[in-house]
């Protein structure tokens, strides 16, 4: 029996409160559906790591988790003790560029008997995927600052769009919408103000389209689209977005389900050349850490998209089954969800209802 090798990282504040409760309901699932799996765990991308060491991962990082079958992460930042585009660049950017995890999927999906922010929406109302690119974009390290400390002082950054970049995340996307009943694309765009790379962007998104005939598109500049989110969640299906836009939409998309606890994400290479991560959406939270309130569900929800990508579907369904069954029950949700479950009692409930 195919045994596969995970690499746990929890990293900072929440993502060391969520995590445990993220390997209890795998552990259970993976138990009772016959998967085995072997954690490996790891210290490093966190500031307890950099307060030792100076930098936030050993030298040979890539070695050290290289050649799991996938990476399974809590969150990283600190900002009280170290500057976030620091810790970043230093551990998740690295992780998404250097092992080419150009796809970031982010599910959105109202669960039954969670009360959405949103006056009258039910489940099935608001259920699709957000299909962030996730290697270049606006999160480029082209640019500087000139005459630093003087009146002349000014900074640069240069979005980057690379043709093979952005025709591999459109690609992803149309299949994506290609393979869903409703079979519907939503592109974000900015064009009418940014106005060389937005462009290009919605060319490359019309090329596509001409080969995914069976899929309707649509597109929308980023300042309506998420006015759209709030107005007619209804409307979308897959939403496919530039490294910044999919971020914003990632955070509003699962606001408008309750929280953004709830939310998972897998920073995917397709081609399987590298590990792929599975991560909640959310950070360290350093305003709840510490206190065992904070939801799990986002970082358990990733460890079934985790067992998905692996190929084992029937264990991850097993677990998004679970977590809608543990949602449906106010008391078992956190405070987050209006409900007073702490962390460990809400992934304890979700494990029991694995089956
Ligand atoms: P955040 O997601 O950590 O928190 C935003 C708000 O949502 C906070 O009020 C927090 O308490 C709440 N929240 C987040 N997750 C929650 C959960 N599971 N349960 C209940 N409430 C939850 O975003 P932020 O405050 O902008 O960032 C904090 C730190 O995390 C920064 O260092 C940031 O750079 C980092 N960050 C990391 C990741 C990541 O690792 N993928 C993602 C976002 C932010
Ligand atoms: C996310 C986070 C990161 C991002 C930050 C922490 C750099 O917000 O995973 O969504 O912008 O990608
Ligand atoms: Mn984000």
């Amino acid at each position: 029996k195919k045994q596969y090798r995970i690499a746990v990282i929890p990293g900072d504040g929440i993502g060391k409160e969520v995590m445990p409760e993220g390997l209890r309901v795998l552990e259970t699932a993976a138990k009772k559906h016959g998967v085995s799996l072997h954690f490996d765990h790891f210290d490093f991308s966190c500031w307890d790591y950099y307060e030792k060491h100076g930098q936030m991962m050993p030298d040979d990082w890539k070695e050290k988790i290289g050649k799991h079958d996938a990476i399974y992460f809590g969150a990283v930042g600190w900002p009280a003790k170290i500057p976030d585009h620091v810790s970043l660049w230093g551990s998740l950017i690295k992780f998404r560029r250097e092992f080419d995890q150009y796809v970031n999927l982010r599910p959105v999906r109202l669960m039954p008997g969670v009360p959405s922010p949103l006056a009258g929406r039910k489940p099935g109302d608001i259920d699709f995927w957000v299909v962030r690119e996730n290697t270049e974009g606006e999160y480029s390290s082209v640019g500087g600052r000139m005459f630093p400390e003087t009146d002349r002082e000014f900074v640069t950054q240069q979005t980057v769009m690379t043709r093979v970049g952005v025709d591999r995340i459109l690609k992803f996307a149309f299949e994506l919408a290609q393979s869903r009943p409703k079979k519907h694309l939503t592109s974000a765009t900015k064009s009418n103000g940014i106005s060389i790379t937005m462009p290009y962007w919605d060319e490359r998104v019309e090329a596509m389209a001409k080969k995914y005939p069976s899929v309707k598109w649509d597109k929308y500049h980023i300042d309506i689209l998420t006015a759209n989110f709030v107005l007619h969640p209804d409307w979308f299906d897959v939403v496919v977005g530039s490294n910044l836009f999919g971020d914003i939409l990632s955070d509003l998309g699962p606001a408008c389900t309750g929280t953004i606890g709830i939310a998972p994400s897998g920073n995917i290479n397709p081609e399987g050349n590298f590990p792929s991560v599975f991560e909640p959406v959310h950070g360290s939270a350093p305003d709840i850490a510490g206190q065992g309130i904070a939801n799990p569900i986002g970082a358990i929800w990733s460890g079934a998209m985790m067992l998905e990508h692996l190929g084992e579907k029937e264990a991850g369904k097993s677990i998004v089954d679970a977590i809608e069954r543990t949602l449906a029950e106010r008391t078992l949700r956190t405070r987050d969800l209006g409900g007073n479950a702490d962390t460990t009692a809400c992934g304890k409930a979700v494990a029991e209802m694995v089956d």
